[in-house]
């Protein structure tokens, strides 16, 4: 979805739109939610620990298991309706198609080799096979998060959903391991844009600056 910029603006100056604004808005309000959700999720975590280790308390939300109960089910509410939204414009309006699709092996190994040594080119509005193949990635993973929250939430109600993970026991492994994968994208995430600053701020005005055409370039 790029559209040009005004036709009023010097050519040098002209930014076209690379993330449209339901794009915009929907990931920053997940990025919100999924830290509430995350740091109430170790909270609760802690209260009954599944492995030999608990989080810290700084690393936490809601201060009481309680507390973070509240936490963890209002910003599922934010991220399960935002997600609805997000995922139903990325199928209808073709965005995912377009910027997530295709996903050579090929591409991928070019792309990673070049990124692991950080000659990975990045181009404004194009995301490398990389980011393509991790976007898709944690976009299963916010289904399997949920679907398991769900099942470990609501156990009776449906008890369908927890015989598909295998029982309770095997969906609150799977919403662990579901949440590991996510925070393990956010590190990664948060590192590729601090490795390419100039990234953040269209993702947040939605521009970038329009990029020179061969021709203009060889001018
Ligand atoms: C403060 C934290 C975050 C920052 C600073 C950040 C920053 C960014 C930036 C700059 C881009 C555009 C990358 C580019 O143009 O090459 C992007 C895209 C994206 N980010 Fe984040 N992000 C954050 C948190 C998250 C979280 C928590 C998730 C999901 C768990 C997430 C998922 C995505 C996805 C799926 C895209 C692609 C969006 C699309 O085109 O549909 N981000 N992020």
């Amino acid at each position: 979805m790029t559209t040009a910029g005004n036709s009023l603006e010097p050519k040098h100056l002209r930014r076209r739109i690379i993330h449209p604004l339901p794009v915009r808005a929907a990931h920053w309000i997940n990025a919100f939610a999924i830290v509430c959700m995350v740091m109430s999720g170790w909270q609760i975590y802690n209260a009954s620990p599944l492995f030999a280790f608990t989080f810290p308390k700084w690393a936490t939300l809601g201060g009481w298991l309680g507390g973070a109960i509240a936490w963890h089910l209002a910003a599922m509410w934010l991220l399960a309706i935002n997600g609805l939204i997000y995922l139903g414009y990325g199928f209808m309006s073709g965005h995912f198609r377009r910027h997530f699709l295709p996903l050579h092996a090929r591409d991928l190994l070019r792309d990673l080799k070049d990124a692991l040594t950080f000659r990975l080119a990045h181009q404004a509005g194009i995301y490398n096979t990389v980011q393509r193949l991790m976007y898709v990635i944690v976009l299963l993973l916010g289904v399997l998060v949920v679907a398991s929250g769900l099942s470990i939430w609501k156990p009776v109600q449906l008890d369908s959903l927890v015989d598909l993970f295998g029982g309770y026991d095997v969906a609150r492994r799977v919403h662990f391991i579901a949440m590991a994968g996510i925070v393990a994208f956010v590190a990664v995430h948060l590192a590729l844009v601090l490795i390419v600053p100039s990234t953040l701020l269209p993702m947040v005005t939605g521009r970038a600056p329009q990029q020179k055409s061969h021709r203009e370039s060889q001018a």
